[in-house]
């Protein structure tokens, strides 16, 4: 609540997201090979559900902006690998270099951040997407928005999640291939 108080824009949520809408998100992920990365991680409802579905602690690598929650997720999952950083600059992220994306799980308010960093971690999301790569993102728009259609994806699936306060929409989107510049 002091995190939604001192930046409402960056926080974007009334409510930490609920064990249903963190379940929904984390059984989007495939199994197999690569790293998990997850965005705007907050308080972790997300973070505890990837790794109770299953994903390693060597192949999770969590981004939060918010140092309060950084240090929180810190605690709260030792031995996590945590970049107290943003999400519009990914690929400079060094444990990223290190092995293929496999999904990138976000929970980022891409409804009210501002456009022109919305453009920059969506572009950030393609650059380090290899084909097959999932992208899964949750909304409070329960039908018809583009909002989380990074370049080079197409959408796969979505799953509405009533049991979240308020209920929201799951979209998980592949990256097929690098668009032509
Ligand atoms: C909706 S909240 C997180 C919800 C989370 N699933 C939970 O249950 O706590 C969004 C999070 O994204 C973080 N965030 C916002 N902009 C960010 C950015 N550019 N890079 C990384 N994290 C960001 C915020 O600090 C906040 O923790």
């Amino acid at each position: 609540m002091r995190e939604l108080a001192r930046n409402p824009r960056e926080i974007g949520a009334m409510c930490p997201s609920s064990p249903f809408l963190a379940r929904s998100m984390a059984s989007l992920v495939p199994a197999g090979e690569g790293a998990v990365v997850e965005l705007g991680a907050g308080g972790g409802a997300v973070t505890a559900a990837l790794l109770k579905q299953g994903v390693s602690l060597r192949d999770l690598v969590v981004v939060e902006r918010s140092a309060a929650l950084s240090a929180h997720l810190a605690k709260r999952f030792p031995g996590v690998k945590l970049i107290h950083g943003d999400a519009a600059n990914l690929s400079r992220f060094e444990a990223l270099q290190r092995q293929p994306i496999r999904a990138i799980v976000s929970s980022l308010p891409l409804r009210s951040l501002r456009k022109h960093v919305v453009r920059q971690i969506l572009d950030q999301v393609s650059l380090v997407s290899e084909p097959g790569t999932m992208f899964i993102q949750f909304t409070y728009a329960l039908r018809g928005s583009d909002q989380g259609m990074a370049r080079g994806f197409e959408r796969d699936q979505a799953q509405v999640v009533w049991r979240n306060l308020p209920p929201a929409r799951v979209e998980a989107f592949r990256y097929r291939a690098r668009p032509a510049e």
